[in-house]
């Protein structure tokens, strides 16, 4: 600690100024005027007096908090490593590399939803891989019938996300990749708290990755997380995200195999600490983001209950949409925690540019889901892809689907004034 005693009594009125700020009444909301967005950080006085004593601390790279907050993130996602990165993308990247290196691949067909976030699919570019893209099904997520046409002599393994927080169908997935000897990598950046047959998403697959930008279900300003109870892989993504070292002392710690200066390179009694096994790359996050994590975690169930009640309210309220829209399929063993609320438009009387300005105008934000059909996107017309099936729910999603926030700020007043305005917009179409 930087401060001495006189210090903590001054540290302990900073503490409470920050928590009286946070505790005035929040500013009012004013319908058409005030944004409803489709994420929000939610964090408070905990969150701000945590970052305040870890740049107290003197130690801005990882430390204490960033081994409590892996520790505790691993449990929560029932997993037993968990590595700390700075961002869900990072965590992507770093997860597909550890695989690489230790099955020592060179090149392959990665399976892949067509309809992905970018950073979920470019991994599979950047690590020399070739992604085969497969459509998605009713639920928004990766295909299983989709997956069993795409795999071939050349297929190493699979990557994707549970979209929007709707848990893709594990059991058929799982028993494929089994079959075929595939690796299976889940992207859980929008599935915290989600589970199948019972068990956390992120759960089944070798290795699994998650966001914490500030639109996903806790923040940490930025940053990311891949889990894995793979002992080895852990160790090689540790390497990869550390510079390439080969050293497993915990960033600021020195010489935890006792044998520091006794490693011998190439004849050179040389220090452990900078010898190099893999080629590395650094995407640590800062001590601090951990400590802003650690307080977020603890608000993590409640986060999740509350995105599951607007979820739930807006699927009971939608149901007087039905012969206009449609909602994503949910696999019978699924729990979702959604991330957003997916509406496919199916009366295509309804324009949904034209629905968007509309709700936009009324200050409710819209998304579309992810980059579509990512082999539309300019940036992937000329890389190298496989198709093994036609992408038709893809491009179905990509030109009729749009979602809607349901993060813990939104509540049953808003819920309210968000089904009313679809209403007045429908009600004009009649
Ligand atoms: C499914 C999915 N994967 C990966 C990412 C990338 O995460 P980050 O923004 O932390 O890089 C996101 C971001 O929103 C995402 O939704």
């Amino acid at each position: 600690m930087l401060f001495n005693k006189v210090d903590k009594i001054k540290l302990k009125k900073v503490h409470a100024l920050i928590n009286e700020i946070f505790q005035k009444p929040k500013q009012e909301f004013i319908f058409g005027e005030s944004p409803i967005t489709t994420g929000l950080a939610i964090y408070s006085g905990a969150e701000i007096n945590s970052v305040i004593d870890s740049l107290l601390s003197g130690r801005l790279g990882l430390a204490n908090s960033g081994r409590t907050f892996e520790k505790k993130f691993a449990d929560y996602t029932n997993r037993d490593k968990c590595i700390l990165v700075n961002s869900g993308s990072s965590a992507n990247l770093l997860a597909l590399d550890a695989i690489k290196v230790k099955y020592n691949l060179n090149g392959g067909e990665i399976i892949t939803p067509a309809c992905s976030f970018p950073t979920t699919v470019n991994p599979i570019i950047q690590l020399g891989f070739t992604p085969a893209f497969v459509d998605v099904d009713e639920s928004l997520n990766i295909s299983p019938k989709g997956i069993l046409r795409a795999i071939n002599s050349k297929t190493k393994g699979l990557l994707f996300s549970h979209t929007l927080g709707n848990p893709s169908d594990m059991g058929e997935i799982m028993s494929i990749a089994k079959r075929n000897k595939l690796f299976v990598i889940e992207d859980c950046c929008d599935a915290y708290g989600s589970k199948y047959n019972g068990k956390m998403c992120g759960s089944f697959g070798i290795s699994s990755t998650y966001s914490f930008y500030p639109a996903h279900t806790i923040t940490l300003g930025e940053g990311g997380a891949i889990t894995t109870n793979n002992s080895e892989l852990f160790k090689i993504i540790r390497s990869l995200r550390d510079w390439g070292r080969d050293c497993w002392c915990d960033t600021g710690v020195s010489n935890t195999c006792g044998r520091r200066f006794g490693y011998m390179l190439d004849g050179v009694n040389y220090d452990h600490k900078y010898i190099y096994s893999t080629i590395g790359y650094n995407m640590k996050p800062l001590e601090l983001q951990a400590a802003m994590g650690l307080e977020q975690l603890k608000k993590l169930n409640y986060f999740c209950e509350i995105r599951k009640r607007n979820f739930n309210i807006l699927t009971k309220e939608f149901q007087k949409f039905t012969k206009y829209f449609e909602l994503p399929k949910i696999h019978p063993k699924a729990e979702p925690v959604f991330f957003g609320f997916p509406i496919l438009i199916k009366d295509k009387r309804i324009d949904r540019t034209e629905l968007v300005k509309f709700l936009n105008k009324k200050k409710i934000a819209t998304r579309y889901l992810f980059g579509g059909n990512l082999t539309c996107q300019p940036a992937y017309k000329n890389i190298d892809y496989k198709v093994y099936q036609k992408l038709e729910y893809t491009d179905k999603i990509m030109r009729y689907l749009f979602w809607i926030g349901i993060h813990p700020g939104i509540n049953e007043e808003i819920i309210t004034y968000v089904v009313d305005s679809f209403s007045t917009y429908l009600g004009n179409k009649r």
